[in-house]
């Protein structure tokens, strides 16, 4: 096991009477690509902003690079890069000029300046717009720039709150890429994120978090397997009843109810499991309408773990609800 980068052990935070974050613990290790994926509201941002000195620790310990939370903010800061999930850059200001001010405000030496804004314009391929104001930017450079202004102190971690919100697919995939070239040259990321194929993609280990608290945490096959081998997902003329009938059979390992079918986990061999449950459903004289079988995804993981779908979050079940960009 590689050394603690990040070391966390009882968090907590209230805002008045309510608990955003309530008892998370965990430890990322040297060079890891570490998330958090959860839906709106379940804690994400309030954690990050309590390790990145933000807002005040009020229970429990945090340790950056060795550094204390508490005690020692100044050091941890020093210690990290932070893009935040809100856009925080002066429209005004051209791309060198961002990178150039924070480079200053960190007492970078000019000529340290200078060779590393040419560093970070090769790796976030922003070479071409170094002149160009923040507000002629696409929304994937700015998300870019950001990235790369977090950099620009060489940081032990990076701080990634939600990077590739709002932007489109193919922009996702390719901020994944510039991500992973960071880990590569050996930044630790912690990240936070409401998408499944981003946390399945890019962390090498996923924690779940739902109403302040970690209720699963593994390398995505590990969730994965979890949740036993194949999935069969049906929709028939009475799924109360088939659900009852599915309970009883050998070799399922879970029933559930998801959209409008159920979903069943088998920790046998879906292609052999498959046919025999229709046989079950329909000699007690309920039709079957949808198959189909696959391997778990982390959607089935969250499901799973939540006991919802993220888009089925709903106002009173939550604090926050899911809100599209
Ligand atoms: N300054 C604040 N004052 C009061 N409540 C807050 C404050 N900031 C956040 N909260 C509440 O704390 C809970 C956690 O919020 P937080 O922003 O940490 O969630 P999140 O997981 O980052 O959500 P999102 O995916 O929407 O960014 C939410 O219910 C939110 O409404
Ligand atoms: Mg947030």
């Amino acid at each position: 096991m590689s050394t603690s980068i990040i070391e966390v052990e009882g968090l907590e935070h209230q805002y008045g009477d309510f608990k955003a974050v309530n008892g998370i613990s965990f430890t990322v290790g040297k060079g890891e690509i570490f998330s958090f994926l959860g839906p709106n509201g379940a804690g994400k941002s309030t954690a990050i902003n309590i390790l990145i000195t933000l807002l005040k620790l009020q229970k429990g310990e945090a340790c950056i690079a060795g550094y204390d939370v508490r005690t020692e903010a100044e050091k941890v800061r020093e210690s990290i890069g932070i893009v935040f999930q809100e856009v925080t850059l002066d429209r005004d200001m051209t791309v060198w000029e961002i990178l150039e001010f924070h480079g200053r405000l960190y007492g970078m030496t000019r000529p340290d300046r200078k060779e590393r804004i040419a560093e970070i314009l090769e790796l976030v391929k922003l070479g071409g717009q170094k002149d160009m104001l923040v507000k002629k930017l696409s929304g994937g450079m700015k998300r870019r720039l950001e990235i790369g202004r977090g950099l620009m102190t060489r940081p032990i971690v990076l701080f990634l709150d939600e990077p590739t919100i709002g932007l489109d697919p193919q922009t996702r995939m390719r901020m994944w890429d510039y991500i992973r070239t960071v880990n590569d040259e050996g930044t630790t990321i912690f990240l936070t994120t409401h998408y499944m194929d981003e946390a399945d993609n890019l962390s090498d280990r996923i924690n779940i978090i739902d109403h302040g608290k970690i209720i699963a945490s593994g390398k995505p096959w590990e969730l994965k397997n979890e949740l036993g081998q194949d999935l069969v997902y049906l929709e028939t003329s009475d799924n109360p009843r088939a659900r009852s009938i599915i309970t009883d059979l050998v070799s399922i390992s879970g029933v559930s109810d998801k959209g409008k079918g159920i979903l069943i986990t088998t920790n046998d061999d879906g292609t052999k499991i498959l046919p025999l449950i229709i046989e079950e459903i329909r000699n007690s004289g309920i039709s079957v309408i949808t198959v189909n079988l696959k391997k778990p995804s982390m959607d089935d993981v969250f499901v799973h773990f939540t006991g919802r779908e993220l888009r089925d979050d709903k106002p009173g079940k939550s604090p926050a609800t899911f809100r599209r960009r």
